[in-house]
């Protein structure tokens, strides 16, 4: 048994390293759809079956419980997965099968509302007095998700999703810091702009985001509070698999990192944020 974690490539090595800080004895298999990548471009019904196609082949390596580690995943295909295949799935399969999303711990964390609670609504006009920037992919903010999910729980927040479509495929090519910087403060000017001064908070809507997060934090004004998913993500694993003992995550502490890419070592940029090399076997 083994927690599978999934990302079109290694933005989801971000949520991955919290997830085995928390479970250090759990077993976890990575699957990078890097052949694929990114996602964040592509029209819905593809994410829907690159998505589904990369939680099949964890539930192949073992894993029962799969991790989407990618907000466009998580935003497009999750609920139809979870409506039209995983309830088929799992009647053909012996073992217990389920698929987690990032978007609810990271929205949870942004309201400070369990997902179930959702705002009385009412007729008169409410003051957004929080101003909260979404940067994201162009799949995630066409999604308006976060717009969505939080307007539902919190109509006191005001939520301005970036895309930055350039972002993902730059950080997975290897970017360095030098060439990343001038873009990721003209996303921040530009969502400065469209809300006529600078945001009270920020997510970093895409998990490719947080391998860079300092240099968010730089463009953004010092000390903006970030949400951060992998923090999010780890705390309602937590609390998952309490109410699911049925999931076990293992106990030998296996960490596999497979890819649908080239096999081998990852940038150096990935490295640094890893810490220690990493190496990809073929999936
Ligand atoms: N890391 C992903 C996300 O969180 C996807 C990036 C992409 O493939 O465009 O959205």
């Amino acid at each position: 048994m083994a927690i599978g974690v999934f990302d079109s490539g290694v933005g989801g090595l971000s949520v991955h390293h919290k997830l085995v800080e928390r479970f250090a004895a759990a077993d976890f298999v990575y699957l990078a759809d890097q052949a694929n990548t990114p996602y964040g471009g592509r029209p819905g019904e593809e994410i829907v079956a690159l998505t589904r196609a990369g939680c099949e082949r964890l539930f192949d390596e073992g894993c029962d419980l799969v991790v989407l580690a990618c907000n466009t995943a998580s935003g497009i295909a999750l609920r139809r997965l979870q409506q039209t295949w995983l309830p088929g799935f799992r009647r053909e399969r012996s073992r217990p099968a389920n698929v987690l999303g990032i978007i609810v711990p990271t929205i949870e964390a942004a309201t400070g509302l369990p997902w179930e609670h959702e705002a009385e609504r009412r007729g008169d006009k409410v003051e957004k007095l929080d101003i909260l920037a979404v940067f994201s992919t162009p799949a995630t903010a066409a999604s308006r998700v976060y717009e969505i999910e939080i307007d539902k729980r919190r109509q006191d927040v005001a939520v301005f999703s970036q895309p930055c479509p350039e972002l993902a495929p730059m950080i997975e090519a290897g970017a360095s810091a030098g060439d990343l910087a001038p873009i990721i403060d003209g996303h921040v000017a530009a969502v400065t702009q469209r809300i006529g001064r600078a945001p009270d908070r920020a997510i970093l809507g895409c998990t490719h985001y947080e391998i860079v997060a300092e240099l968010f934090r730089a463009a953004l004004p010092p000390g903006t509070p970030l949400i951060h998913q992998p923090q999010a993500t780890a705390d309602a694993l937590v609390r998952y698999l309490e109410r699911h003992p049925e999931y076990l995550a293992g106990a030998s502490g296996v960490r596999r990192f497979l890819t649908t890419g080239k096999p081998g070592a990852q940038s150096s940029l990935v490295e640094a944020f890893w810490g220690t090399p990493l190496s990809f076997e073929r999936a």
